[in-house]
């Protein structure tokens, strides 16, 4: 259940402003469910409501295989094609999954560190190894670059056998990956030509790693559909989704230039860099748009919350305030502990962290940084299909708010073409 709390932002936004405001948000609302507006690019937006028995078979039987035949995966995508994923498996694993977990996602393409691929190749001959390569483009330079030297890999190890420990997620239909694994007999899965790639964490790019990470997928998208349920049918100033969506607006206009979503579970902290591409690739356009940013409180509070709290004023925070009720912890420190830390003794570590919650947004509103608050509560897996639906619709209607196309990513090309004119 994902709840907002608005209160600390009211000396900024108030009821009255939201109300006068409705015309413009019936408007975008309007917009956002019309399938003709941005027509090709909003698959995403019914898909948790379709039937997607075909590919939750096809996925199970690929992910049952990889887990037979191997101990590791390695998962190569970038943007899109790989946030939602890390988020995923960050959020519903343990903190320390890598050494508790027997069977290992490891992530590459994301980037083009030698030390990085260097390391990931060095360690692999320990492991028994798959590798799912997810590109909707199927040419992207970073993505593709890692997957030809693991696939070299693979070959040199397995010969013929490696075609079977590869599996590429792509256009259905054109593209040069979706042509490469045709020729070299890869499993492959689809991803809808009309469902961006930051949009996608909910098909095969997000969900295949999380089934070879054992993670139920089904309750992901049992969450996804809840929220959509609830987000489609609300009406404007009761859809936490707009009324998020509006205020992050109306800060915006009234000159705050960036925003950070503030995490306190370091389980939620990659899914706060899957909200960052979300919202910078979606809305950062035309010379206009909030710049996400994120901060993983309380640690930060020990670095940028100096910043946060003193230096100019430019910008808010949305806190989401996480509460998983499938981690059976429960810490209470003991009753005696120091002089100076008495204060605390016999409080559990939940409650600290509320209190600290309640702290930080006083004392930041307080000196002028609008917060927001969003509550969230569920089961990871099920609390991550919900948060990502609700960001989505979220992000899409406050592209309608701007007057942007939230479905494009123009800027993102003029750095390839500088690289390919200087690699050719
Ligand atoms: O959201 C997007 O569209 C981008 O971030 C892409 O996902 C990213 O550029 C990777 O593209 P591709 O999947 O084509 O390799």
């Amino acid at each position: 259940m994902i709840r907002l709390d608005k209160t600390p932002v009211e000396k900024w936004v108030t009821n009255t402003q939201l109300t006068q405001f409705m015309s413009i948000g019936e408007l975008a609302h309007k917009q956002l469910w019309d399938m003709n507006v941005h027509k090709g690019s909003k698959g995403w937006l019914h898909w948790p409501a379709e039937d997607h028995h075909r590919l939750m078979q096809q996925m199970e039987a690929i992910a049952q295989r990889f887990r037979a035949i191997s101990d590791v995966t390695v998962v190569i995508g970038i943007g899109g094609s790989y946030l939602g994923a890390r988020a995923a498996l960050s959020m519903m694993q343990s903190n320390f999954a890598s050494e508790a977990d027997q069977m290992r996602v490891l992530f590459a393409g994301n980037q083009l560190s030698e030390s990085y691929i260097g390391d990931l190749l060095s360690i692999l001959d320990e492991h028994e190894v798959t590798v799912v390569v997810i590109s909707k483009s199927g040419g992207t330079l970073e993505p593709s670059a890692a997957f030809h030297t693991l696939r070299d890999y693979l070959e040199k190890r397995y010969g013929k056998g490696a075609a079977e420990r590869i599996c590429a997620v792509t256009d259905p239909e054109s593209g040069t990956l979706r042509q490469f694994a045709g020729d070299r007999g890869y499993v492959t899965l689809p991803i809808p030509r009309d469902i961006g790639g930051r949009y996608s964490v909910l098909t095969a790019v997000g969900l295949l790693p999380m089934m070879i990470a054992g993670l139920p997928v089904n309750e992901v998208m049992a969450g996804a559909a809840e929220a959509y349920d609830e987000l489609r049918q609300q009406t404007i100033l009761e859809n936490p989704a707009y009324v998020y969506a509006m205020i992050r607006h109306f800060l915006y206009l009234q000159g705050f230039a960036a925003e950070a979503l503030v995490t306190y579970e370091p389980q939620a902290a990659h899914f706060a860099g899957w909200w960052q591409q979300l919202f910078g690739e979606s809305q950062g356009k035309d010379g206009i748009g909030l710049f996400p940013t994120m901060l993983q409180y309380t640690t930060d509070l020990h670095s940028m919350g100096q910043y946060v709290q003193d230096a100019r004023k430019m910008l808010l925070e949305t806190v989401l305030d996480v509460h998983f009720t499938d981690t059976a912890h429960s810490i209470t420190l003991p009753g005696e502990l120091d002089e100076k830390s008495n204060y605390m003794s016999g409080k559990s570590f939940s409650e600290l962290q509320q209190v600290a919650v309640a702290s930080v947004i006083k004392a930041h509103t307080d000196a002028g940084v609008p917060n927001l608050l969003l509550h969230a509560e569920g089961n990871r897996p099920r609390l991550f299909g919900e948060l990502v639906y609700f960001f989505e619709i979220a992000c899409s209607f406050g592209g309608y708010l701007l007057g942007i196309n939230g479905f494009d990513q123009p800027g993102v090309e003029a750095y390839k073409q500088e690289m390919r004119r200087r690699l050719v």
